[in-house]
């Protein structure tokens, strides 16, 4: 096998149609992402019909450019779950395709695993390391000790971060997508301004509950409203950086139980937190400054490789590539595919 060989990726799972040409010597050749946001923001969430049929509505015209030397293509990489069914669908049928078309191998990639590997395609992040993985769709914190090898340690038993913030960002009358937006508008706000309860503080694991701090939101803005009160942008901004005052307590607290069971357990080299809301930039911070003590660096991704995109796609093909980890094209599209059931076999 050419060790600088070149994969393709394809991501469609969720609401970013997005492909993607890495090399294995972490060359970004080339790149192409529709977002859907426009798409789905009348109905302030992703619709999974309509994202399925934009998938399709875009995909040729973003892969075309890509096509245009498919010599130099040595794999096919897609995203075949979890996510969206009719999204996983198109972007992996597509994959097969093409890799059926070229003779090259197709490999079926998780979409969790994929923004588990990315920090690895940026920064040089050895292996075992501990891994926040919060995402529209997950909040879980893993121990990752080589690809295919993932160790749960905790997650969420309600919403996901993403969803969390999604869902306050509605409350407020901020615009979709939530997360980016309720971080913006925290910016100018007082984060002692509304008292949030820190759910899961203190107990012993390393698990999360959002759903009692969306309700708590939820019911602030209700007593506000019912004081006479305009939601104005004021209310927006101290409700916003309260509630993230209270998602960065909690993230810290069980990311500090995760250390020491670490240290106890599977010392790692680092953290590196992952997904969509690993974008956010207060959050950040605050979860280095837990770790610390730990003597344990925290790496991210760049925000454009935090959402969903096709490059972490290319690379988890890549790492699995390298290690001889191709699928078959019977290899099927799930909704649901948890990381730490991904094997490091084919
Ligand atoms: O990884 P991702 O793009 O898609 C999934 O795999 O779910 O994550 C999307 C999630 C959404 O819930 C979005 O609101 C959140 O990540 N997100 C953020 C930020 N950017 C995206 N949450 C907080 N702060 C951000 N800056
Ligand atoms: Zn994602």
């Amino acid at each position: 096998m050419n060790k600088n060989f070149t994969v393709l990726g394809i991501e469609s799972s969720c609401d970013e149609t997005a492909v993607a040409l890495v090399r294995a010597d972490k060359t970004i050749l080339a790149q192409a992402l529709a977002s859907q946001h426009e798409s789905h923001a009348p109905y302030g969430g992703v619709v999974p019909e309509i994202a399925a049929r934009a998938h399709l509505a875009q995909i040729d015209r973003l892969l075309a450019p890509l096509l245009r030397d498919t010599a130099a293509i040595d794999a096919v990489a897609a995203t075949t779950g979890p996510g969206l069914i009719g999204g996983v669908i198109v972007g992996a049928m597509v994959g097969k395709a093409i890799a059926a078309a070229l003779g090259k191998p197709f490999l079926a990639i998780n979409h969790l695993e994929a923004h588990a590997l990315t920090a690895r395609l940026t920064e040089t992040v050895e292996f075992p390391y501990a891994l926040l993985l919060v995402s529209g769709g997950h909040c879980q914190i893993l121990r990752v000790a080589g690809v295919g090898e993932y160790q749960l340690l905790g997650a969420t038993r309600d919403d996901a971060l993403g969803e969390a913030y999604d869902k306050c960002a509605k409350m407020l009358g901020l615009p979709f997508p939530g997360g980016p937006a309720l971080e913006r508008a925290a910016r100018s706000g007082n984060p002692q301004a509304i008292p949030l309860p820190r759910p899961m503080l203190g107990s012993s694991g390393c698990d999360f509950s959002f759903s009692g701090l969306k309700t708590a939101v939820r019911l602030a803005i209700e007593s506000h409203r019912h004081q006479g009160h305009a939601i104005d942008d004021v209310f927006r901004a101290d409700m916003a950086a309260s509630f993230q005052a209270a998602v960065a307590e909690v993230l810290a607290d069980r990311l500090r139980h995760a250390c020491d069971w670490l240290a106890l357990r599977g010392p790692v080299n680092a953290w590196v937190m992952a997904g969509g809301v690993a974008a956010n930039q207060y959050l950040r911070p605050a979860i280095a400054a837990a770790i610390a003590p730990y003597g344990l660096p925290l790496y991210a991704p760049p925000l454009a490789l935090c959402t969903d995109n096709a490059v972490m796609i290319a690379w988890a093909g890549i790492e699995r590539f390298r290690l001889g980890l191709v699928d078959g094209l019977d290899a099927e599209p799930r909704a649901r595919w948890p990381l730490f059931s991904v094997s490091a076999s084919a």
